[in-house]
């Protein structure tokens, strides 16, 4: 090609070495190396085996002169900047990453659960009225619970919910069964915080109401939820009590997943942890709502969440949930 033949290719270098040198290094670097430059102009036009290597030659040269040219300035403009009071290889301040609340990972891994056995997630308002929270629940008159030492109410009519179980009741109101429902959220009971007490903490609720479910149904329901977050060996159990809305109630325990029931300090040596309590819809709560207690069976269980970050983690003391205090919170 005829660049080739008409270029002088050592004084091509040593004008190309001259302009790196200098202080416009990206200008040199694009005419002398660039695609548009004579050079590469050239390289495109070759034939040749002595061309291409004269070529390729003046191009691996320059470019490393490019290369040691670039490691130069950088230096240079590192010791303008440390002259200048600036220390460049300080390391910069770490920007800290976010994360979700311990509690919001786990109401969020229970919601999974439950909507993997085809329930439906509900979010309940935490301000309720007396009614949702307690006449609609069969709770008499005179329940302790009613009592303004043990609840905040707001006014007469209205109350922070003292549980998650008014979304039962809403529930049921506003669905025609059959109805398969998870309801996470807050609750407030009048307590002194210490290390097991706080005056807000977490339930989850759940509503099953079908036609032919069975105690079975229960029982499978709150088995598969444990399993799920507590491993796929363990057992529950059911132990009679009481709740105004249930008929009949129980108490469900887990076997203990740090000694596998053989009993250690977390389940105080009985092999088995309490987990919260649940049972049969009451008819007389189907009736309050206008369903016909004959035509349809349910169950219900509300259980902590607290208690199933405590247990998991190790964790001494409730109240590490509300202080946020992002040393111990930024490690879940
Ligand atoms: N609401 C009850 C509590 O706070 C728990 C419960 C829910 C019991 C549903 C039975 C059925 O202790």
């Amino acid at each position: 090609m005829d660049s080739l033949a008409a270029v002088d290719w050592a004084a091509y270098e040593q004008q190309a070495l001259s302009a790196i040198s200098g202080d416009a290094l990206e200008d040199a670097r694009v005419k002398y190396l660039g695609r548009k430059s004579e050079l590469a102009q050239a390289l495109r036009g070759v034939r040749d085996k002595e061309s291409g290597m004269l070529l390729n030659g003046v191009k691996a040269r320059l470019e490393a002169a490019v290369t040691a040219r670039e490691h130069q300035l950088e230096l240079a403009a590192r010791r303008a900047a440390a002259d200048s009071g600036v220390d460049v290889t300080i390391p910069g301040t770490p920007v800290t990453r976010g994360r979700l609340h311990l509690l919001t990972q786990i109401r969020r891994e229970i919601e999974d659960i439950f909507l993997g056995m085809g329930y439906e997630v509900w979010d309940g308002p935490e301000v309720v009225t007396v009614w949702e929270n307690f006449d609609a629940l069969n709770t008499d008159q005179g329940h302790p619970s009613r009592s303004k030492l043990d609840t905040f109410y707001l006014d007469d009519d209205t109350l922070l919910r003292t549980q998650t179980s008014p979304d039962q009741i809403k529930a049921m109101l506003t669905r025609t069964p059959p109805i398969y429902m998870v309801s996470p959220g807050r609750v407030y009971r009048r307590d002194t915080p210490d290390a097991t007490h706080s005056p807000t903490f977490q339930q989850v609720e759940c509503l099953a109401v079908d036609r032919g479910i069975t105690l079975a149904d229960l029982r499978g329901t709150v088995q598969q939820y444990f399993r799920q977050l507590f491993g796929p060996d363990r057992d529950v159990r059911m132990r009679t009590s009481f709740f105004p809305f249930t008929e009949p109630s129980v108490e469900f325990d887990v076997t203990c997943f740090l000694c596998d029931g053989r009993g250690c300090a977390v389940c105080k040596h009985s092999g088995w942890i309490e987990m919260g309590g649940a049972g049969w819809v009451d008819p007389d709560v189907f009736r309050t709502v206008g369903l016909d207690p004959d035509d349809w069976q349910g169950f219900a269980f509300g259980f902590g969440i607290e208690r199933i970050a405590m247990l998991r983690h190790g964790l001494p003391d409730l109240r590490a949930f509300w202080e946020n205090d992002v040393r111990i919170l930024g490690q879940f």
